[in-house]
């Protein structure tokens, strides 16, 4: 009884000690509680991803079966942000897209938080698992309240190719599109089968 106690007791130090050392001395960070988010918040974290995923998907594939994939980028850059903002308000939460290699610097980089998970996603692909509806979800405690956090993976599909693609492989159009556009670019030479970057949902419970 004694031996478990004390087993117990370096346990908790030890985890009280990981917590310590993974703080950034300063900066207020969010923990994570261990706690289980109620049934129903997930799934709305789930329902508005697949929402952007699909309201993502359907306006590229019609703009690049309707006018190409050069007129697809002004989807990327205009129209997705602007679902993004409509499934946010919907669901009275921060829905986006993220990358740890991103094209657009000012909404693409994720948090600390985004950035862990995202590498964890790339250490679970390159394990072998297949990152279609591949997720990762939180109870996190911040300064300002207790937060659901959820993302799910955006693998790179044939589809990304076009503009996300091998350099060499990307119309000259499209090349040079972007390069005007997005001087800081690292959203290129992404292989089939990766992780381009993720949907992530941030809501207050
Ligand atoms: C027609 C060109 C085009 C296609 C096709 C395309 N994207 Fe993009 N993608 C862009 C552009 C342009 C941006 C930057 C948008 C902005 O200004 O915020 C972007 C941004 C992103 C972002 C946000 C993070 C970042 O890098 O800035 C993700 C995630 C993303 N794309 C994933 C995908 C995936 C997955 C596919 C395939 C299903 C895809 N894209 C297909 C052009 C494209």
């Amino acid at each position: 009884m004694r031996a478990h106690r004390s087993r117990l007791l370096i346990a908790f130090a030890v985890t009280f000690l990981l917590a310590l050392l993974a703080g950034v001395p300063g900066a207020p960070r969010a923990q994570a509680t261990g706690e289980e988010p109620p049934r129903a918040a997930l799934e709305d974290a789930r329902k508005a991803s697949t929402e952007l995923v699909n309201g993502v998907r359907g306006e590229l594939l019609k703009a690049i079966e309707v006018s190409g994939p050069l007129r697809a980028l002004v989807v990327c850059k205009y129209t997705v942000p602007e679902i993004a903002s409509a499934v946010s308000r919907k669901y009275g939460a921060r829905v986006t897209r993220v990358s740890l290699t991103p094209r657009n610097p000012s909404l693409g980089w994720g948090d600390a938080w985004e950035q862990r998970v995202m590498m964890s996603f790339d250490e679970r692909v390159a394990r072998g698992e297949k990152p279609d509806a591949m997720e990762h979800y939180e109870v996190v405690a911040e300064p300002s309240g207790r937060f659901l956090r959820y993302m799910r993976v955006l693998p790179m599909v044939p589809v990304c190719m076009a503009c996300h693609g091998p350099r060499e492989t990307i119309s000259e159009s499209i090349r040079s599109q972007l390069a005007h556009d997005y001087p800081h670019d690292k959203a290129v030479n992404v292989p089939v089968g990766k992780v381009r970057g993720a949907v992530t949902y941030k809501k207050p419970l």
